[in-house]
């Protein structure tokens, strides 16, 4: 029977980029979503430390707001987050949208990095282990792979209203068996996630997430799956359930 090695072993190397210069404007007024505390340490540094806990992961390139790059620098040191578990940390300023914030991050990816991942710092309490699954399926072969939970909701698709809050027709009730919410880190091979981003620049063409992109172009994306814990903060309820997902997690002694 072979014996599973890890990334590691199968001397890969990953590195990731996470996107962290958003406002966080649904979240409410405060600071900069990234900069938000949660058990009172920063949204990006929980997010970068679950990066880097991955063993194939040897860079992670934060992609600070454009004014904040000093301060986000200095948040990071003072959290002792560079070189700890093996992986080097960057930070370069970001953009005014999230696809240009992740071409910027890309820009400083050196070229014997195998394995690009695209994390969303607003993404704090993914699991390793889901890291480690897509670093997996790129090393075995995928070009574009997506964690992804199944819908809890059944989903319709509607005629958006004229005017918020007005009655909307449905049009129709996707197959929600054949649904996934798709989660971060995704994760590429370097040259297809670099061809796909600059194609994207010269074409004016902008989608809501990388994987999006690799399929615009025809590349295939597969999914793998995601967890509950990786969801996003992105509305005040969340980081209610963040703060109840991270205290059950100290009380189990997990971190
Ligand atoms: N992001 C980024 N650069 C931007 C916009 C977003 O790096 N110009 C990042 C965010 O910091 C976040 C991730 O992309 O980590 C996902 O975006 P989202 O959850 O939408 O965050 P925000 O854009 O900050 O939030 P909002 O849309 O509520 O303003
Ligand atoms: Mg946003």
């Amino acid at each position: 029977m072979a014996i599973p090695t890890s990334p590691k072993e199968q001397n890969l190397n990953a590195a990731a980029v996470v996107p962290a210069a958003g406002r966080g404007e649904r979240l409410g007024p405060g600071a900069p979503k990234a900069l938000r505390e949660l058990g009172g340490v920063p949204l990006l540094v929980h997010a970068v430390r679950a990066l880097a806990r991955s063993r194939a992961v040897t860079l992670v390139v934060v992609v600070a707001p454009a004014d904040g790059v000093t301060r986000v620098r200095g948040l990071l040191d003072d959290y002792g987050v560079d070189g700890h578990d093996g992986a080097r940390i960057a930070v370069v300023p970001g953009g005014s949208t999230r696809q240009e914030s992740v071409r910027l991050g890309l820009g400083v990816i050196p070229g014997d990095v195998d394995v690009v991942l695209v994390h969303d710092a607003a993404r704090p309490l993914v699991p390793v282990d889901v890291v480690d699954a897509v670093v997996r399926a790129v090393a075995d072969g995928a070009e574009a792979v997506v964690p992804a939970v199944p819908l809890a909701d059944t989903v319709k698709q509607v005629e958006p209203g004229a005017a918020p809050g007005r009655p909307e027709p449905v049009v129709a009730t996707p197959d929600r068996s054949t649904l996934r919410a798709v989660q971060t880190p995704q994760g590429f091979r370097r040259e297809v996630l670099l061809r796909v981003h600059e194609k994207a620049l010269n074409d004016g063409v902008e989608a809501t997430d990388d994987a999006g992109l690799v399929e615009r172009y025809g590349g295939s994306v597969v999914v793998v799956p995601g967890h509950e814990e990786a969801f996003k903060v992105t509305r005040p309820l969340d980081l209610v359930l963040a703060e109840a997902v991270l205290a059950r997690r100290r009380s189990r002694d997990e971190f």
